[in-house]
């Protein structure tokens, strides 16, 4: 039902506020095709000489699985949002089998002692071992030996696979002294203090572990992405075309996964993204201002903040919620990304769902006008996000030459698994990039990278080893 004792704004209003926004959050085919060619450039640029915003951080992850990997492995992934803990049985012929638990992160362990936040890893690691493979005497019935991934979705810095320096914190952690320290190091401690007799083999990234664990069932993967609270890729590299670890010696044909961390694209000097002033306001009030330009743009953690400060600046003007009290709305980060998901999925005439979800979560009446311009935002937003992931996945495609002959990517994560049409997008904007050869470029719900990705990598990471192989 409509409140037509509120004052509405006029149809009028309505409709140029939606040219203004249609103008400043569409990606031209064009414009698309120059962010592509400046990302190309950023690639080789990370590849060339450390120390760039997107550091393209070699992984030590060498090459992909044969598929053999066989036996029980650990896994720890801190993600974004929460802590799983998984135990993974790899069968050697592509299949596997997963046990896990989910635990939530709070924001007190988001942004407190970064020592706490590996502790709190260490005793769900503990408790979730003791539950399932713990006898009555607190005896473990593991293998000796079992090894653990740890899966740690923030830019480390790497010179092995079982070490990793934290560049900087993104996707809102703030937790104290964890930036240049050493992530396996300071897990190691918590582990023992928790008395937890596992090995930690490997430090792997989400993308490396999705690229990994995918083309463990399709070969034809050459890119693993995350479409989630934040936003990156990983591909495959020849060690000879990353300059900058020339000195370590290894062969020049081996492959290594390189984790490009392109969230930070366009960070240093702004000149090839379109930002808006929305942008601009989120970056601005964010923990880590001037950083992860690209990421802000795209990633689950802000598209529901983009469209709430569009919504707060038309309440300003007067245009939208009249006379009704708006401060639910008001508050930062109030707007939830899966919120947009759920105004794109409502196909109903007089948008049924988008009334309930303003009525229940923020005691406000709407218009069918007003439900209609906040669809189209929730469209252009998300397109917006699904074009500019098009171009980083262009850029690895044209810089590896897997234009002509098509390629898997590997794509995972709660905005790609989620939000309506996210990949019918992406394809969409490949075709406008690329033309009809864009239709070549595939991407696909990946396999389970940060658990299954890591024991696979920890596998790989121990016959390595037992071949005394870097
Ligand atoms: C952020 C992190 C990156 C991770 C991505 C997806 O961009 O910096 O390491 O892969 O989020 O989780």
């Amino acid at each position: 039902h409509e409140h037509e004792d509120h004052p509405h704004a006029s149809k009028k209003d309505m409709a140029q506020h939606v040219r203004r926004l249609e103008q400043v959050f569409t990606l031209t085919p064009q414009r698309m095709r120059m962010i592509v060619d400046a990302f190309i450039d950023t690639l080789e640029i990370g590849l060339a000489e450390a120390g760039h915003a997107v550091p393209m951080i070699p992984t030590f992850v060498f090459g992909f699985p044969k598929g053999d990997e066989k036996g029980p492995f650990l896994a720890v992934d801190l993600g974004g949002t929460n802590l799983r803990v998984c135990h993974v049985e790899l069968e050697g012929d592509g299949k596997f089998e997963i046990t896990q638990s989910k635990y939530r992160l709070t924001e007190e362990q988001k942004q407190g002692e970064g020592q706490e936040l590996f502790d709190f890893c260490a005793e769900c690691l503990a408790s979730f071992l003791h539950d399932q493979y713990g006898d009555e005497d607190g005896n473990l019935n593991l293998e000796d030996d079992i090894a653990l991934g740890f899966t740690f979705s923030y830019p480390c810095i790497q010179e092995r696979i079982d070490q990793g320096v934290l560049l900087r914190w993104t996707k809102g952690f703030g937790a104290k002294n964890v930036e240049d320290h050493d992530v396996v190091e300071m897990f190691k401690k918590s582990l023992e203090k928790n008395k937890v007799p596992i090995k930690l083999t490997a430090l792997i990234n989400d993308t490396t572990g999705t690229l990994v664990s995918s083309h463990y069932v399709d070969p034809k993967t050459r890119i693993g992405v995350i479409f989630g609270t934040g936003c990156n890729a990983a591909y495959m590299e020849k060690v000879g075309n990353i300059p900058k670890i020339k000195d370590l010696g290894l062969p020049e044909d081996a492959e290594m996964a390189i984790n490009c961390e392109w969230g930070a694209f366009d960070s240093e000097k702004h000149e090839h993204l379109p930002r808006t002033k929305y942008d601009i306001t989120i970056d601005e009030t964010s923990n880590k201002p001037g950083q992860q330009a690209f990421e802000k743009m795209i990633a689950g953690l802000y598209l529901g903040e983009i469209f709430r400060l569009v919504t707060c600046e038309l309440i300003d003007d007067g245009v939208l919620f009249l006379g009704q009290n708006t401060y639910k709305v008001e508050k930062p980060y109030a707007f939830d990304t899966a919120f947009l998901s759920l105004i794109e999925s409502d196909t109903t005439d007089e948008l049924l769902l988008v009334t309930g979800l303003f009525t229940h979560f923020f005691q406000l009446d709407t218009t069918i006008p007003e439900r209609q311009f906040f669809k189209r935002l929730a469209q252009l937003i998300g397109t917006r996000a699904a074009r500019l992931s098009a171009c980083g996945i262009a850029a690895i495609c044209s810089k590896m030459g897997y234009v002509d002959d098509g390629c898997h990517v590997a794509t995972d994560g709660s905005l790609y698994n989620k939000y309506p049409k996210f990949p019918e997008r992406i394809h969409e904007a490949l075709v406008d990039i690329f033309g009809e050869k864009g239709r070549g470029i595939l991407t696909h719900h990946a396999e389970d990278g940060s658990g299954v990705g890591s024991a696979i990598i920890a596998s790989m990471t121990h016959k390595r080893k037992q071949e005394g192989l870097y």
